[in-house]
């Protein structure tokens, strides 16, 4: 049912066309009229004074690009290869949870949309789909985001789930060992129905009696607290799937990461919403040493919203960038169609980014266009 606030705010949202709409910035702007305000700054708000979260932005636009010009530049070739797959470019999807209070088709939509445009999509273990759904509609095989929770169980039957559901990867996420206040949250709630769940319902999770308006605080106080690197070797006991660390940022953690030979890194602060005024993971990919690049793969995510961020990333060696809110606010204005918009928006960003910066393929793009 529709609350009185959310009726006024529909009959007096006037949709725009989604042709005028040509930056992830302006569907950001429709998405905020067309949500209600709880469900918008659940998905667009951050932790403490949301610094970090402004800061994940700013950190792209204060680096400066140095283009190389004469390079004959006719064609491109965007594909690439993340973790043993073949994408068509460099952006994966980020983990988000509930999706469907966004809009009825939820992660559905946007696994088609991904799919449409040969994308690698990350499911998170709050989704509002199936994961057997998912599967079906995507053409690249998707990787599954899972925490660990006090409940062994749920977590080993997630992931059983999804590895013979022929998923490719798990992302274990790591920086969300509590819940960090969020004060838009705090101040305007969201209620949840625990009946959305599914996947976690499927891995045996009761969540009846829950109040709704609780469930995301209460679904994080299942995640255990306390692990630390023996779980990962735990974790690699359970699984013969790569494995993904979501949340690393400090170049120590990076080295032991590598050290214990993970497949991937996902540097992150979770877009803002976890330890405020935490450093960027671009800030954070300066600090990687060369050589573990060579050996890890790295993907970075928060903030990503152009094609020059995406750019600025691959140049300091990210082998692929992941994408958050920008999905949300495809998702919000129009379904799959708007995410497939969003997509295609950063698609062709990034393409003319390498253009006028003198690359026409992926492997090209090297460090020396960043000004110091
Ligand atoms: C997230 N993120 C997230 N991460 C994760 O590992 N599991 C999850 O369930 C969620 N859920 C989630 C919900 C919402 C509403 C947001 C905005 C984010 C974090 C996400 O994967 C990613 O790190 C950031 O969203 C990236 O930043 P940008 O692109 O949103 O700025
Ligand atoms: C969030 C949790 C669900 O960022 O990861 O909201």
């Amino acid at each position: 049912m529709l609350s009185v606030k959310r009726f006024i705010k529909y009959l007096s949202y006037k949709p725009k066309r989604l042709e005028t709409l040509f930056n992830v910035y302006q569907f950001e702007k429709e998405a905020s009229q067309k949500l209600s305000k709880n469900i918008f700054d659940f998905f667009a708000g951050g932790a403490g004074e949301e610094l970090s979260l402004r800061e994940n932005s700013a950190a792209f636009d204060r680096l400066k690009l140095i283009p190389r010009m004469l390079k004959g530049i006719d064609s491109f070739n965007l594909s690439t290869k993340i973790l043993g797959q073949n994408v068509s470019f460099p952006v994966l999807i980020a983990p988000m949870a509930f999706q469907r209070l966004v809009h009825k088709q939820g992660e559905m939509a946007v696994a088609k949309a991904a799919s449409q445009h040969g994308i690698n999509m990350t499911v998170s273990t709050l989704s509002t789909s199936g994961l057997k759904d998912i599967k079906d509609v995507s053409s690249i095989p998707p990787w599954l985001q899972i925490y660990i929770y006090t409940d062994r169980e749920i977590t080993k039957n997630l992931i059983n789930q999804a590895s013979n559901l022929g998923y490719e990867a798990i992302v274990l996420t790591v920086d969300t060992p509590f819940y960090a206040k969020r004060l838009r949250e705090l101040q305007n709630p969201i209620s949840l129905s625990s009946s959305l769940l599914i996947n976690l319902v499927e891995a045996g999770l009761k969540l009846d009696n829950v109040d709704p308006y609780s469930l995301p605080k209460y679904l994080s106080s299942l995640i255990s607290s306390n692990i630390s690197w023996k779980d990962i070797e735990w974790l690699r006991s359970v699984t013969t799937l790569p494995i993904l660390l979501k949340g690393l940022l400090h170049p120590d953690d990076i080295r032991i990461a590598v050290e214990h030979n993970i497949n991937g890194i996902i540097l992150s602060n979770h877009g803002g919403r976890q330890l405020d005024t935490a450093i960027t993971a671009l800030e954070s990919l300066q600090m990687v040493k060369e050589d573990l690049k060579t050996k890890t793969e790295f993907i970075v995510d928060g903030g990503i919203r152009k094609g020059t961020d995406i750019l600025k990333a691959l140049a300091l060696g990210a082998k692929g960038v992941m994408i958050g809110r920008p999905i949300i606010w495809g998702l919000a204005v129009a379904g799959e169609i708007g995410v497939s918009k969003v997509i295609n928006i950063l698609k062709e960003e990034l393409s003319m980014a390498m253009a006028l910066s003198g690359f026409n393929s992926i492997d090209q793009i090297d460090k020396d266009i960043i000004f110091k």
